[in-house]
């Protein structure tokens, strides 16, 4: 793993909205394979991050690289053409669709049936539980079922990096649980790079190897998940200690 090459590479990236600087002059790296977390409380900057990475919200200056090639301010199709896929906050998923259209849904730039047909099986194999359900409309499933539902369709461009804006939020332990093995699976089995945005920072230090910290817009620590579990103010912030 330490030569894996950089599939991420954020350098003095900054934000605003309006007067508010959302992001202030961040840089970090991720590599490739890897699961690299970014921990940060309610309104540090995490989903505004992930956001400006798949071109969502326009950067205010820096650059980003995705396997080499510079991405900032992109259109988000062409980013997400290019295999960099964005698992939202709150899941995002369409009520009134069926599961299976959800599923569709994340695969619309995909022209290649046999593609589609191969994407929408390993999906299925990941989450059998979303083949039962494919007719059932995405509303009625359960929080812990749209969050499956929502990493299913994120799977559906099949992505070479995937960033998960707080998957756990909301759901109960084993749920948890559920959804933190799949993603360790999705990472090992598909060799996807993960980008993982988390409050609950116990969770993503179990399942990442290297961890960032936003504070107030800014990037404040970063070290291997050891490193930080270990670190007395991350014990004092965010791990209850
Ligand atoms: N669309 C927006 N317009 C104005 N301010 C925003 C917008 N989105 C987020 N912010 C502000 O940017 C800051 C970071 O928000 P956000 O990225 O959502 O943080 P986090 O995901 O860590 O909770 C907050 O102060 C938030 O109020
Ligand atoms: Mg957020």
């Amino acid at each position: 793993m330490t030569n894996a090459k950089n599939i991420l590479e954020i350098s003095e990236l900054s934000l605003s909205y309006g007067h508010i600087d959302a992001l202030k002059n961040i840089s970090f790296t991720v590599k490739e394979g890897e699961v690299a977390a970014l921990l940060g409380a309610n309104g540090s900057g995490k989903s505004s991050l992930l956001k400006a990475i798949s071109g969502l919200v326009k950067c205010s200056s820096g650059k980003i690289r995705f396997k080499g090639n510079e991405i900032q301010n992109m259109r988000p199709e062409k980013i997400v053409a290019s295999g960099l896929a964005h698992c939202p906050e709150g899941r995002r998923i369409f009520p009134d669709l069926t599961v299976f259209e959800n599923l569709q849904t994340g695969a619309y730039l995909c022209k290649d049936k046999a593609l589609f047909k191969k994407n929408l099986d390993k999906v299925f194999t990941y989450f059998p539980l979303l083949a039962d359900r494919r007719t059932q409309a995405g509303g009625t499933l359960s929080g812990g079922e749209q969050q499956m539902l929502a990493l299913g369709r994120s799977l559906m461009s099949n992505p070479t990096m995937l960033m998960l804006d707080e998957p756990s939020l909301g759901l109960a332990p084993k749920m948890i649980e559920l959804i933190f093995t799949i993603i360790d699976k999705i990472s090992k089995e598909e060799k996807v790079s993960v980008l993982l945005v988390e409050q609950n920072a116990n969770e993503a230090l179990l399942h990442s190897s290297h961890a960032f910290v936003l504070e107030t817009g800014k990037l404040t620590l970063s070290g291997t998940a050891g490193e930080l579990k270990n670190n007395p103010s991350i014990i004092k912030a965010y791990l209850g200690g």
